[in-house]
């Protein structure tokens, strides 16, 4: 039976300071700067800079930071200053220009050695996101294909690209939304997993972009956003940007899944991807094949927002995909007053998992909703997407 949300339940909010406060279906107090007012990356040309919100220090505090440097960019993805697929692959694409920019060779030959030097070293900061890669490859090709012109010429196409790269983004993610709005009905309620929101992107987010295009039409849906162990992406972040938005958000440990959907509370889940390989198979961070199986089992359809730009034909399967491995300290020490785990105690830490494309009930691209099975569908979304001439 489906049990009433208002019933006996206490909520946490964030006060606008950024601390939290345990209370009883209080109103969320926006913080002075709303955060959706923020760039999440942004070129600052005259500073020779990318702008970016340091999501490390979210939500207690709003600070933009300027990465002028190969390794300051290097570090901020690293780091997770800057993350999220589409967003690390924004924050790529403007700062390889910077860094092309500061490239003083006036022959081709020297400019394209260098800018690859600098490509190459950005391209090593986080493996399992292709998006990076992707867009990288894609200012690559820039250089490439402009052999003929000055370097002075060549620098000027770098911003255009790297530009429309964010441009597409945020057209990409509203028709996510579109396409993802279709799937669910006024007052559903949602569940998401990690964050694939504004916060991840450029705008409406990937996973969030059906349930910001819903609240700007008065859907009125319920978002369970799971807290993500154990950069609590989920909490920090998605609780974060979704509330800000005046979206009805509760945020709930990534062991509450079950529960919430065996309450009858979640219509679907929605999730973003890292990448996506051609059998449909997905890496996403940790924890959400686990979400995958328990909507299975609840009967609660699980759909993957995708840009075709996160999905990587050339991995046959989720098999191939590259897991990143991060320190102990995230699991052990990190949020915690004092660590609280044994000391030297052995600990695995892979930030994503894939989701099987079994538990998949579809793919949500710009180009529409691929449903099993997978190797035909994605398919046909490149050559939707190769026929409206967008880049490959
Ligand atoms: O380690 P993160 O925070 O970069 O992981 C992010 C995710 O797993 C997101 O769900 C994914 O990148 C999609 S963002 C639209």
């Amino acid at each position: 039976m489906r049990k009433s949300l208002q019933e006996g339940t206490s909520f946490l909010f964030y006060d606008n300071t950024g601390n939290t406060m345990s209370c009883e279906r209080k109103e969320f107090m926006e913080p002075r700067k709303n955060i959706m007012e923020y760039d999440t990356v942004a070129l600052r040309d005259e500073e020779d800079a990318v702008a970016i919100i340091d999501q490390t220090k979210l939500p207690k505090e709003i600070q933009v930071i300027l990465l002028k440097t190969a390794q300051e960019i290097w570090e901020a993805i690293y780091k997770l200053k800057v993350r999220g697929a589409p967003a690390i692959g924004v924050a790529a694409a403007f700062g390889i220009y910077v860094l092309a920019k500061k490239i003083s060779a006036e022959e081709y030959r020297d400019f394209r050695k260098e800018f690859q030097k600098q490509k190459e070293y950005l391209d090593s900061a986080r493996p399992t996101a292709v998006n990076l890669s992707w867009a990288l490859r894609r200012m690559e090709q820039v250089v490439q294909e402009n052999k003929d012109k000055s370097v002075a010429e060549i620098k000027d196409l770098l911003k255009a690209e790297a530009i429309r790269i964010q441009e597409e983004d945020i057209q990409v993610c509203r028709s996510i939304g579109e396409f993802g709005l279709t799937l669910l009905k006024p007052g559903d309620g949602i569940l998401t997993h990690c964050n694939a929101g504004k916060l991840a992107a450029s705008r409406y987010g990937t996973a969030t972009a059906p349930i910001y295009l819903g609240q700007e039409r008065g859907y009125g849906f319920r978002v369970f956003a799971d807290e993500t162990r154990p950069l609590l992406q989920g909490a920090r972040l998605t609780a974060f940007e979704l509330a800000a938005s005046g979206v009805d958000v509760t945020l709930i440990c990534d062991n509450m899944s079950a529960a919430v959907m065996k309450n009858g509370w979640v219509n679907a889940v929605f999730v973003g991807c890292d990448r996506v390989a051609a059998n449909g198979d997905t890496a996403n961070k940790i924890g959400t094949s686990v979400v995958a199986a328990v909507a299975k089992q609840y009967g609660v359809p699980f759909y993957v927002a995708a840009p075709t730009a996160t999905i990587d034909l050339a991995t046959p399967t989720g098999e191939e995909i590259v897991i990143e491995q991060r320190a102990a300290e995230e699991v052990t020490d990190m949020w915690y007053q004092t660590p609280m785990a044994p000391e030297g105690v052995k600990v695995y830490n892979p930030a994503f998992d894939v989701t099987s494309r079994e538990l998949i009930s579809g793919i949500v691209t710009e180009y529409g909703i691929a449903k099993p099975p997978y190797e035909t569908s994605l398919r046909k979304m490149f050559e939707e997407k190769k026929k409206r001439g967008g880049t490959l």
